[in-house]
């Protein structure tokens, strides 16, 4: 690792991968020129507030929910679509809140989830043979030679829908309609839609009876604005790192740098080269980090990891984010662990129980089973528990629509049923009712697993 003092541009001289050749390099320095001018999407403080945040996580005194597109798209960029995907991290994180009965930090892979790592580079459909699609701010969908160009003007429709979307979401957070109440009242309708009715009753009413208590108290939207309002954090990978290197500002209070195209920025599994570009960008950066660990990263990789991405060992730093696959987390998950606690590195660990998961279906689509969801979820807990270690949260790809991407779920979502609202422009998604129903049985696990400690306490 170099000792070089860290710049936003010093990742340029390091091996990069995953990231697009641009044809036209005049077009791409006006468009990340253009960008260094725009205004700040976040700001520096709010990042800070989402380390200190994190770093309750790290204590185990807050659990962690992360969630949203695995891509957005240009063409899917409707206000009801947004309004939809944080109702249900609102709900999920108000079941999560009573099952751990922890604050629960909202983190969305919302407005400005827009690049994507691909396993392959080319894409070849009846012998034609194109550049793989990398995301709305790298290149189109549609299996066409133009499209598929990287286009560097992309980066300026990417900024502009992130500022759109972030700007309703900040209306909803704060403007009233994230209030408790309200958003107890849609869980109910869902729960009275859904085939497993009967086995959410019983929270939903032990949820309902606090409300009713807490109002009886004289806690209200009238008398304690504070609970209609909440805040959702943004998040995505930093992948396309000329983008990222142009919103990358110096803060005037403190002096340091912060990427200010959202809160937090993760490292994929396939970008966590230990000298490659991503990791030397992201090192530099004060915002809080995201670093993916796949089956594939060692122990020692990950300490050294460690060592450049949080040095000072600042918890709420960095989150390290599970994805293992159902069948691998017990063999995989347990050393790094480990040597994390013997090396007594801070770090949130969080489950993305997506990635891991993902299979062809019979049908030909890209799915990921239900219940392997929840088996990686319900290990990566079995792991920690049996370690002495916080099982911080959940990182997932989902969507407020009633998409049928993935299989399974309380409707039993079949191969078959794919096709009908398959939407997704990478990843298939949980959709509204499989998500909440995830975190639903993860509030029942939480729950017992609390009752189980006082019992021998
Ligand atoms: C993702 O989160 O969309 C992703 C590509 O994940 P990973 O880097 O873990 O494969
Ligand atoms: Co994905």
């Amino acid at each position: 690792m170099s000792k070089t003092p860290w710049k936003p541009d010093g990742w340029r001289a390091k091996p990069r991968v995953q990231m697009p050749d641009y044809a036209d390099g005049s077009a791409l320095a006006g468009v990340e020129a253009a960008l260094k001018t725009y205004p700040p999407l976040v700001f520096a403080g709010e990042a800070r507030r989402l380390e200190d945040d994190l770093a309750q996580v790290c204590k185990g005194e807050a659990f962690l929910l992360q969630g949203g597109d695995c891509a957005e798209a240009f063409a899917d960029f409707e206000a009801d679509k947004i309004r939809d995907t944080l109702r249900v991290l609102l709900q999920m994180a108000v079941a999560l809140t009573f099952g751990s009965g922890l604050p629960v930090v909202k983190v969305g892979r919302l407005a400005g989830q827009f690049a994507k790592p691909r396993s392959a580079a080319m894409e070849t459909i009846g012998g034609v043979e194109l550049p793989s699609y990398r995301g709305d701010i790298v290149n189109d969908i549609r299996f066409e030679a133009e499209g598929r160009e990287p286009d560097p003007r992309r980066q300026l429709q990417a900024y502009a829908q992130a500022a759109a979307t972030l700007n309703l979401l900040r209306a909803f957070t704060q403007g009233g309609y994230a209030a408790l109440t309200r958003v107890h009242q849609w869980t109910l309708g869902f729960i009275e839609r859904s085939p497993q009715n009967a086995r959410y009753q019983d929270m939903a009413g032990r949820i309902t009876e606090a409300l009713d208590f807490m109002r009886a108290c004289g806690v209200s939207d009238l008398s304690t604005p504070e609970i209609t309002r909440t805040t959702l954090y943004t998040s995505h990978e930093a992948l396309l790192l000329g983008f990222e290197e142009a919103m990358t500002r110096i803060d005037s209070t403190s002096g340091r740098w912060y990427d200010t195209s959202a809160h937090l920025l993760w490292i994929g599994d396939r970008t966590r080269q230990i000298d490659g570009a991503h990791v030397e960008f992201c090192r530099g950066i004060a915002n809080p980090l995201g670093l993916k660990a796949g089956p594939t990263l060692a122990a020692d990789d990950l300490l050294r990891l460690c060592d450049a991405l949080n040095p000072e060992n600042r918890p709420g730093r960095l989150t390290l984010i599970s994805r293992m696959g159902h069948d691998k987390v017990e063999a995989h998950l347990p050393p790094l662990v480990r040597a994390i606690r013997r090396e007594g590195r801070n770090v949130v660990w969080t489950c993305d129980p997506m990635h891991g998961n993902t299979i062809k279906a019979g049908s030909g689509y890209k799915t990921r089973p239900f219940d392997r969801i929840l088996a990686e979820v319900r290990s990566f807990f079995a792991v920690h528990k049996a370690e002495g270690t916080h099982a911080g949260g959940i990182h997932l790809e989902m969507t407020g629509q009633d998409v049928t991407e993935c299989t399974g779920g309380a409707r039993a979502i079949s191969d078959a049923d794919l096709r009908d609202r398959y939407h997704t422009y990478c990843d298939p998604r949980l959709n509204a009712e499989q998500s909440l129903e995830l975190a639903f049985l993860m509030a029942e696990g939480l729950k017992e697993e609390r009752r189980a400690l006082k019992a021998a306490s």
